[in-house]
């Protein structure tokens, strides 16, 4: 397997702030590189909590929120097609596409030791911080027979501390991303319960 570190920590081009893909692009985008149906429901979950934390968190207005929800709706676009290029192919494209250049280094910081981008802005930290969780959160949800109704913010924490249960799920990096940001592990895991429970494929 090729390394998947970027070498790189400058992306797009700031002329092209702003520019965002359309909802209908966006979503063709996804159809056509993302057949797993899972991995789609997990990017419009990542999106939606992104989206969330934006409109409720940061006090985003309608470009900022939009921007947030397509860094995590795209970020794993790349992922089923090109494993060995994960991350590095969606971001060429989404720089060939003139798209927002914070967009695209948010995409390229949803997995620093992976992809060797620290993150720097707010949306950079959050999808690092969301992406990981919100996989975990949905992974405890699939085990229960009422699925997210009901779901405990304990018992997810109980379930971080059992190695075995979703085991490829990097612990690590889901606390050093917390550090990161202004929230506690606690308030995230509920935040992210509440608002990827509606996400359909
Ligand atoms: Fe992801």
């Amino acid at each position: 397997m090729s390394s998947r570190n970027l070498n790189r920590s400058v992306f797009g081009d700031p002329a092209n702030a702003g520019n965002l893909l359309s909802d209908e692009e966006a979503n063709a985008l996804l159809l056509e590189w993302v057949p797993n149906e899972k991995l789609r429901l997990h990017m419009k979950q990542v999106a939606a909590n992104m989206k969330a934390w934006a409109i409720e968190k940061e006090g985003a207005d309608d470009l900022t929120a939009r921007k947030w929800e397509q860094a995590g709706l795209l970020h794993d676009a790349d992922w089923e097609k090109y494993p060995d290029d994960h991350c590095r192919v969606i971001i060429e494209e989404l720089e060939k596409r003139n798209v927002d250049p914070e967009v695209i280094h948010c995409i390229a910081s949803h997995g620093p030791s992976v992809f060797g981008v620290t993150p720097v802005s707010k949306m950079d930290k959050m999808i690092y911080a969301i992406d990981e969780l919100s996989g975990f959160i949905h992974a405890c949800s699939l085990i229960r027979p009422t699925g997210y109704e009901g779901l405990e913010v304990k018992s997810v924490l109980k379930r971080l501390k059992t190695a075995a249960f979703a085991a490829q799920v990097s612990r690590e990096d889901i606390n050093e991303a917390v550090g990161m940001i202004d929230c506690t592990l606690e308030e995230l895991i509920a935040f992210v319960i509440e608002h990827q429970k509606r996400c359909e494929m």
